[in-house]
């Protein structure tokens, strides 16, 4: 095991050295307590508000440039900034000085009490960033999906959006980035983080930070009761809202090999693998050759390493499943997908999770690693009970297998919360089937919400299976629901709630994707028909 030393990373110009303090310490803690730096606001402390938004910037691969990412500072912990940099709301200009993101919120009004406007600064400096590197513009729903993790009570989000396109209009200044990825380089060196301090009870705590997936099996097998940490969009909460301590933490957001998404295409005998970039789309990398890139007709399958964050995964999955893309934008929110992963929304297990009810519709399965050795299981097999899954002591989640769906799926994706964004799901029903001669075959109704667990309805899935996708068919599904689940009543729905949401869910799937006459989707959503209503007005 090697040696400890401190936690490493760029901010306010420099490489901060940070050793004694509590490894579940915040980044927001670090910043307002230690660093002084009391521009980044705590609101609610949960991922939520988007008060405490700041940056972090990680260098690429090759070590030429440094991609940048907003996350909730209030639920990352410290040691996960460990060879990254850090960006907050003091980067971006001074008073007289200020920024074209500042300029265009002063402009605009997009600010009252002030309280949230660091967080709307800090998301917006993404937005600008992002779209100045590919030279484009977002339009005004882009800005409210980009603004979608920043709650402000005062201001109302009329100003805001419009800052959002006025800070177009100032002058060019992005981050100079140049500091940022010399100081990275330079920390690239330094052995994989090991860090030790007390805890904020008073007991000694580890954290290790593998870069291989030997060392990360390795360190599990040893250490079989340490805490593995990816997003800590989950874990955050159980420290800040449950007072948890860890114990030893193992973060998995450092080993290359679990952030990759590759796209295996079988040829006769063998599995090529294809490269997915970061946005999800594919790319013929290094290890594919120009034939190996799937035709429209091949069917692949994606394999989605453990840590790739939340929005690259979802992209990719949208990028084959369009029906998806509701879901994905509508999964909690921007920072939250930028730190959270889809290996720790599958193994969390929670009954009301999203991205489970998709991949068990779309028929993934899960890569499991003990040691050097792998199993695969099907992820609809991998939850027991309430928060309790197949894995053994010392195994991991590898990767999610998605299989691309046969030709002639139809699939829908339903969230239903009570807000529109950033919201969990009182149920949330991914419903797929494939139409052959009108009649349906491969049906796969996925539910979370409904019972202890994410699950599929087996009783409603046979009452369609094999007949004909009509009026009778649906209704004997939806009746069928009674037997599949019990659901139960929480401060989200209530038992009676849950079990007519889901029927009408199956009746609207079926009005969705009928063979004769089916309402697209849009006419379907109650969003879209507000914006076609507002326009029409
Ligand atoms: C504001 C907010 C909104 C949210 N909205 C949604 C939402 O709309 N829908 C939704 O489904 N979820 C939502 N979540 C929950 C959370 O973001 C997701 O569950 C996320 O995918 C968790 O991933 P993570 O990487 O942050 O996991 P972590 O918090 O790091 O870990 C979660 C659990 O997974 C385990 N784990 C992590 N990686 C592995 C691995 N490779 N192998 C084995 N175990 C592992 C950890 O030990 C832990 O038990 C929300 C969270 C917040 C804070
Ligand atoms: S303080 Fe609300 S999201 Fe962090
Ligand atoms: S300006 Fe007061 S909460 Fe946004």
């Amino acid at each position: 095991m090697s040696s400890p030393r401190p936690i490493r990373f760029f901010h306010q110009g420099r490489v901060q050295s940070v050793e004694g303090l509590p490894p579940q310490t915040t980044v927001l803690q670090y910043l307002r307590e230690h660093a002084r730096c009391a521009g980044t606001k705590e609101g609610c402390a949960e991922g939520d508000c988007g008060a405490c938004t700041v940056l972090v910037g990680e260098l690429d691969t090759d070590g030429e440039a440094v991609s940048l990412r907003a996350v909730n500072a209030c639920i990352q912990f410290l040691p996960m900034l460990d060879g990254q940099a850090l960006l907050t709301v003091e980067d971006l200009g001074a008073s007289t000085d200020l920024g074209p993101v500042q300029q265009a919120l002063v402009d605009c009004h997009g600010s009252q009490c002030g309280f949230c406007t660091p967080g709307f600064a800090m998301t917006m400096q993404a937005v600008y960033e992002r779209h100045q590197a590919c030279g484009t513009r977002p339009t005004r729903q882009d800005l409210a999906d980009d603004l979608a993790g920043n709650l402000c009570r005062c201001t109302g989000y009329r100003p805001l959006l419009d800052a959002g396109e006025r800070m177009f209009e100032q002058p060019v200044r992005t981050l100079d980035r140049a500091p940022i990825v010399a100081a990275l380089r330079g920390l690239r060196d330094d052995p994989a983080l090991h860090y030790e301090a007390r805890s904020r009870a008073g007991t000694p705590q580890r954290v290790f930070a593998p870069r291989t997936l030997e060392e990360l099996a390795a360190l599990r097998e040893a250490m079989p009761d340490a805490r593995l940490v990816a997003g800590a969009t989950d874990v955050g909460l159980w420290v800040n809202k449950q007072q948890r301590e860890l114990g030893d933490v193992i973060l998995t957001g450092r080993v290359e090999d679990l952030r990759r998404i590759d796209v295996i295409t079988v040829h006769g005998q063998g599995a090529a693998p294809g490269v997915m970039s970061a946005n999800g789309h594919l790319s013929a990398g290094p290890a594919v050759a120009a034939a190996a890139v799937p035709a429209p007709t091949s069917r692949t399958t994606l394999r989605i390493g453990a840590a790739v964050p939340l929005e690259e995964a979802w992209a990719a999955l949208a990028e084959r499943v369009p029906a998806l893309r509701e879901l994905w934008l509508r999964f909690a929110s921007p920072p939250v997908r930028n730190a959270g992963t889809l290996g720790g929304n599958v193994a969390n297990g929670s009954p009301i999770g999203d991205g489970p009810p998709a991949l068990i519709a779309l028929g993934a399965r899960l890569v499991l690693r003990l040691g050097a050795t792998l199993r695969a299981m099907p992820l609809e097999d991998f939850y027991l009970d309430y928060m309790k899954n197949a894995l053994r002591p010392g195994e991991f989640v590898e990767a999610v297998e998605v299989p691309e769906p046969p030709a002639g799926t139809r699939l829908r994706g339903y969230k239903i919360a009570k807000r529109y964004d950033s919201d969990i799901s009182a149920v949330c029903a991914v419903l797929s089937l494939r139409l052959e001669d009108g009649v349906a075959r491969d049906v796969r109704f996925a539910f979370g919400g409904m019972a202890a667990t994410v699950r599929r309805a087996a009783k409603a899935e046979a009452a369609v299976s094999g007949r004909a996708w009509n009026e009778a068919s649906q209704a004997a599904a939806a009746l069928a629901l009674t037997e599949d689940f019990t659901p139960m009543t929480d401060l989200r729905a209530s038992a009676g709630y849950r079990q007519r949401v889901a029927a009408n869910l199956i009746r609207r799937f079926w009005l969705e994707t009928r063979a004769d006459a089916p309402v697209a989707a849009a006419s379907a959503s109650v969003w879209q028909a507000i914006n076609l209503q507002r326009s029409v007005a």
